[in-house]
């Protein structure tokens, strides 16, 4: 199952009718699948239906998880290592998403240390819980996250984002987004120097360190990082004290991010969700 999703480590996905799609292009959904621990659905497990899906899948396939907690215990393929109580403080990566054009709703990711591997590929994630402390958003991914909530439960990064080049596709893009943390936090801080992140109308605390932006171990090439702040609002959302590497971009470079269709692809794939 490498070309789809690849969930290693999948420690706690805590899921109300969450709904994963995933597709090359046909727009109807030819094939649902329910996964439900009480054995009413089609599995009892997410790694069992993900382990299902055909390799190079180019179908919409939804995936309806049954509300419930899905631990990494829960899975087929996976020995339980892990004891209960102690997964929050686990450095364990919660998701790993590595296909293309992948779409999220309504779905809750919650760890600590690298909740989310938004690996490589097009993302979608709406209306998703995102919990975690450090880098929990990490990875090369391309993604748009839309009326999303990132909680920081104990300071640190709200991601970490990496371009393998300057002119390679990726990005995470945080549109109409909640951010909660706990204690002072970050917005990100740059895996490599092509890190390109962009907050967008997105509502942030008092708890956003007003520096915002952490160089990491890319300095003295922070300058060509990506890190933009457009129309954000709340108290964390003054950018008078930000890094001075802080970028604005011109309007249609800005647009190229912000329309998902320019920034995801003209096919509008991640709105032809049935
Ligand atoms: C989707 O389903 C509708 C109605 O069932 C059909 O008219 C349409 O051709 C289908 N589209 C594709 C791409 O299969
Ligand atoms: C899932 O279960 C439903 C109801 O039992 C069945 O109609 C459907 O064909 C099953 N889907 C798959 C992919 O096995
Ligand atoms: C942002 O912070 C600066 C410095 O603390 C302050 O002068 C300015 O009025 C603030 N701007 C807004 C919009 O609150």
């Amino acid at each position: 199952m490498q070309q789809f999703l690849r969930w290693w480590w999948w420690l706690l996905l805590w899921a109300l009718s969450c709904c994963v799609f995933s597709t090359d292009g046909a727009a109807n959904i030819t094939r649902v699948i329910i996964v439900d621990q009480s054995g009413q659905g089609n599995f009892t497990t997410l790694q069992s239906a993900i382990d299902s899906l055909p390799d190079g899948n180019s179908q919409w396939i939804q995936i309806y998880i049954k509300q419930g907690t899905y631990r990494r215990n829960n899975l087929a393929s996976w020995q339980n290592t892990f004891k209960s109580g102690s997964e929050r403080h686990l450095q364990a990566v919660a998701a790993l998403v590595g296909g293309d054009r992948n779409s999220f709703h309504d779905c809750a990711f919650i760890g600590y240390q690298d909740t989310l591997c938004d690996y490589r590929g097009r993302h979608h994630f709406d209306k998703c819980w995102i919990e975690g402390a450090i880098d929990f958003i990490f990875g090369f991914g391309q993604s748009v996250y839309s009326r999303c909530v990132l909680n920081s439960v104990d300071g640190g990064w709200l991601t970490a984002h990496a371009k393998t080049s300057a002119d390679s596709p990726g990005g995470f893009v945080f549109k109409y987004c909640t951010i909660r943390a706990t204690k002072m936090t970050y917005l990100g801080r740059a895996w490599n120097q092509h890190s390109t992140v962009l907050f967008h109308k997105t509502w942030m605390p008092s708890t956003i360190r007003p520096e915002g932006w952490d160089a990491w171990h890319v300095i003295p090439n922070q300058y060509q990082m990506t890190y933009v702040e457009d129309g954000n609002i709340g108290a964390g959302s003054n950018t008078s004290g930000r890094v001075s590497w802080l970028k604005s971009l011109p309007p249609e470079q800005l647009q190229g991010f912000l329309s998902s269709i320019e920034f995801l692809g003209p096919d509008r794939w991640f709105d032809k969700q049935p």
